[in-house]
């Protein structure tokens, strides 16, 4: 894990102007957030800053406004469910630099929080202006990132800021790179992955990475069917990315020559069309799927199995469903895998660490989402930090 300083690098900081970067890029409904995860996570690094006398400005960005001022996507839209969760009231400043963010630092008293706007109404954001970074970084008498899910895009408010001022993680941060490096980075053996999803295509890095890092390659959802199809196995009408049959196979026979066993269902949950409970539902041998049949769920043999094989390893790394887990019946695997995930990380036998909105979806509907070691709120960001890759956001810190 690269070395970085954190808040308890500070020394006194009454008084002091803290850059804070934070996602609030939350999921919305009717003008308030349906999520406020990412809100919760930065909360013990800006009541910290705040208890110790600094005064607090939040950068954060939302959405893809593409460089331009848009009404819809303005941060003031977060201001009161990041207030509720805060449990303080926050000053909205309608510029990220100039004049109206310095007679805003003025009236902040010591301990107040500023939410600046979207970052990225401004070209330079995504840029990575130098101009537009020391112009916030004016501002400023310290940097800290706190947004790991944003870390993943080398941005003025991810890495410039870091260039032009002292530079710390955030607590969400440290907290995120820990539990990352001890599933991944520096993992106790054997290390088993889930990998599920719909497509192979969107998540080829993250198998060629992990096939020479990790003993056990689960694949699940519709992934699994483009690799059992390069098996021989005919899949029906699955979801199948048949020109992708040949990756598959190497990626297998990389996962051979590297240690790394693939695990495939054997059994598999199947049904003439995709519906809650069709009449049509039926289990059977991964061999026996009919021509107007798709599979929708691994079978409970495979899930078993998955869960004998998780018994012997010490790590758990888990990405994408192993099924269509929003409709029922087809949940059922990649519930009961959850539960023993939960149970064995209970037990101290595990170190879990989940990520991806719908793996971190799968774990709240099966009520053990507070069972598991992690649960990274980072979406793309996790998948290229699974794809081994080094985050500029990150890598910023400890430049
Ligand atoms: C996210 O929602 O995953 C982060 O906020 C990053 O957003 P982006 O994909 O628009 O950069």
């Amino acid at each position: 894990m690269p070395a970085f300083k954190t808040l308890d690098d500070l020394a006194d900081i009454t008084g002091k102007v803290a850059l804070v970067r934070v996602d609030l890029n939350l999921p919305m409904k009717d003008g308030s957030a349906t999520d406020v995860t990412r809100v919760e996570a930065v909360r013990s690094t800006i009541l910290e800053l705040c208890e110790k006398g600094a005064k607090v400005l939040l950068l954060a960005h939302f959405g893809r406004p593409g460089g331009k001022r848009s009404s819809v996507l303005s941060t003031s839209m977060v201001v009161g469910d990041v207030e509720r969760v805060l449990g303080k009231e926050l000053m909205f400043i309608p510029e990220v630099a100039g004049p109206v963010v310095e007679q805003s630092i003025d009236i902040l008293r010591n301990g107040e929080i500023g939410l600046l706007e979207n970052t990225r109404f401004w070209p330079g954001e995504e840029a990575n202006d130098p101009n537009f970074a020391q112009a916030i970084a004016a501002h400023g008498d310290f940097f800290v990132n706190d947004a790991f899910s944003a870390s993943h895009r080398a941005h003025a408010t991810t890495v410039g800021l870091a260039q032009y001022l002292p530079a710390y993680a955030g607590r969400a941060m440290e907290k995120e790179l820990k539990a990352l490096d001890a599933a991944l980075g520096n993992p106790e053996p054997p290390v088993a992955a889930v990998v599920g999803g719909a497509k192979v295509s969107t998540k080829l890095a993250v198998l060629e990475n992990l096939v020479g890092k990790v003993q056990h390659l689960i694949i699940g959802g519709g992934m699994a069917n483009t690799f059992l199809a390069a098996r021989g196995v005919n899949v029906g009408k699955s979801l199948c990315e048949h020109d992708l049959t040949d990756t598959a196979t190497k990626i297998m026979d990389e996962a051979d020559h590297a240690g790394c066993t693939v695990h495939l269902p054997y059994d598999v949950v199947v049904a003439k069309e995709f519906a809650p409970n069709p009449p049509s539902v039926r289990t059977c041998n991964v061999h026996e799927v009919a021509e107007d049949e798709m599979i929708l769920d691994i079978g409970p043999g495979a899930t078993e199995a998955l869960a004998d094989v998780l018994k012997t390893c010490r790590t758990l790394v888990w990405n994408g469903p192993l099924g269509a887990f929003e409709t029922e019946p087809f949940d059922t695997a990649t519930m009961t895998f959850a539960r023993h995930v939960a149970a064995l990380t209970q037990e101290g036998s595990l170190v879990s660490v989940a990520g991806g909105g719908d793996t971190v979806a799968a774990l709240a509907q099966a009520g053990v989402a507070d069972d598991v070691t992690y649960i990274s709120t980072a979406g793309g960001a996790f998948l290229e930090w699974m794809e081994g890759k080094e985050l500029p956001g990150v890598a910023a810190l400890s430049a």
